[in-house]
């Protein structure tokens, strides 16, 4: 049974994390998700999913589920006494979906201003998995620099890059299929349905 935190960053694809939320409390495999949002991922899940501005924090993650769950615990983004701060609490890791570029950089450079970017810390310093899920387009050098110093310290690094092999019919197709990919880094069981299954060359 794992405990995993999920970091809601600042960048488009509030649904991401959402689509998120959904799955890993779906997953029997999961008995605790750790939820901690940005102050910018907070007015982007206004802006994309219409969570008006007044919900309370405790309410935030049964607005994202569409109901409460008792394997979510929201943690507030200034809280840097939070237990997710400290090493000694127990979580098997943490993916961040969607990361904005600031809170990689920040976690590129070891500066933590809010509880994402310490939880992300802490994680790194206890060689726990890290999933990041940036989201940007075009990268510049600063960006592109950043994710491959996370990746040359073992971030997985899994864009939010979406394929079509699967012939996705719907929005949440696409986003689940980054979703799906995030769960096979903790190695969590999900619905295999966007696995490449390979065909028969055209040629033979
Ligand atoms: C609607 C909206 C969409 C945004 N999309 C992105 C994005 O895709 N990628 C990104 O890096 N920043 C994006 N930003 C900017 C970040 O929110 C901003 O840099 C913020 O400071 C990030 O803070 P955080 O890392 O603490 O969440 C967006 C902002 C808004 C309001």
């Amino acid at each position: 049974m794992k405990s995993i935190t999920v970091g809601i960053t600042g960048a488009s694809g509030a649904l991401y994390g959402a689509q998120m939320l959904h799955h890993l409390d779906n997953c029997s495999e999961v008995e605790r998700i750790n939820l901690v949002i940005s102050n910018a991922g907070r007015r982007v899940l206004t802006e994309e999913l219409d969570i008006a501005a007044n919900v309370r924090d405790e309410d935030l993650a049964s607005n994202l589920l569409g109901s409460p769950s008792e394997k979510v615990r929201h943690f507030p983004v200034s809280d840097i006494g939070a237990k997710l701060a400290s090493g000694s609490y127990p979580v098997d890791g943490m993916v961040i979906i969607p990361c904005s570029m600031g809170t990689m950089a920040s976690i590129a450079n070891g500066v933590t201003r809010d509880l994402v970017h310490r939880a992300a810390d802490v994680t790194l310093k206890e060689n726990r998995t890290l999933v990041i899920v940036p989201r940007e387009t075009p990268l510049n050098a600063i960006h592109l620099e950043n994710m491959l110093k996370l990746s040359r310290i073992g971030v997985r690094v899994v864009p939010a890059m979406p394929s079509f092999y699967h012939r996705p019919q719907t929005i949440l197709d696409l986003v689940d299929h980054i979703v799906f990919r995030v769960m096979d880094q903790f190695g969590l069981p999900h619905s295999k349905k966007t696995v490449w299954m390979g065909s028969a060359s055209k040629a033979n």
